[in-house]
């Protein structure tokens, strides 16, 4: 399966995808209507999706704040289906990339251990918590990476 993904630039044309993206992957923190638009249309925000067969299956943004030399990974989902076989962690690396600054940081709820161990692994650290960040009062711990050679 995975290796019949590609990683692409997204547009406004996925808002539907990435709509139902989010809905699946985000029960209680969907991004809502304007958040899905701004996403795919500033120029700020790196914004790919992995596609297979014509269909997106995976999505991240990476808001790049230049005067900061930090992007922000804003959101980052995989379809149920196609978990576990590296799309996550392609996204991540594509996002990395193009965002082209020194630092990279998220937030990702605390009890989130999937996503917890897929940072790790690629080298992101916990440098803080946001208490009470998330819709239901859970912690946001806010994670952390310094791009070599950048
Ligand atoms: C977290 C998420 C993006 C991971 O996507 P993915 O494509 O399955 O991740 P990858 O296949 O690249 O996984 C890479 C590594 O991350 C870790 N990992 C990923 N999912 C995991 C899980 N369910 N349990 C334990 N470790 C996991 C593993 O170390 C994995 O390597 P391995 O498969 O060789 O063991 C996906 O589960 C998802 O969309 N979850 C819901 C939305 C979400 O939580 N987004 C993050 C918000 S901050």
């Amino acid at each position: 399966m995975a290796e019949r993904f590609q990683i692409e630039e997204a547009s406004w044309r996925d808002f539907n995808e990435l709509r139902q993206l989010e809905n699946e992957c985000f029960p209680l923190d969907a991004w809502p209507f304007w958040d899905i638009l701004g996403i795919l249309t500033l120029p700020a925000v790196i914004h790919l999706k992995a596609v297979a067969d014509d269909k997106m299956i995976g999505f991240v943004a990476g808001d790049v704040r230049k005067h900061e030399d930090t992007g922000w990974i804003a959101t980052l989902a995989v379809t149920p289906a196609f978990r576990r076989t590296g799309i996550a962690t392609a996204l991540i690396s594509s996002c990395e990339i193009q965002m082209n600054v020194k630092r990279v940081k998220l937030c990702v709820r605390r009890s989130n251990a999937s996503a917890i161990n897929l940072y790790d692994k690629l080298g992101y650290h916990n440098t803080g918590v946001w208490e009470k960040y998330y819709v239901g009062g859970e912690d946001g711990l806010i994670l952390e990476k310094v791009l070599e050679g950048v």
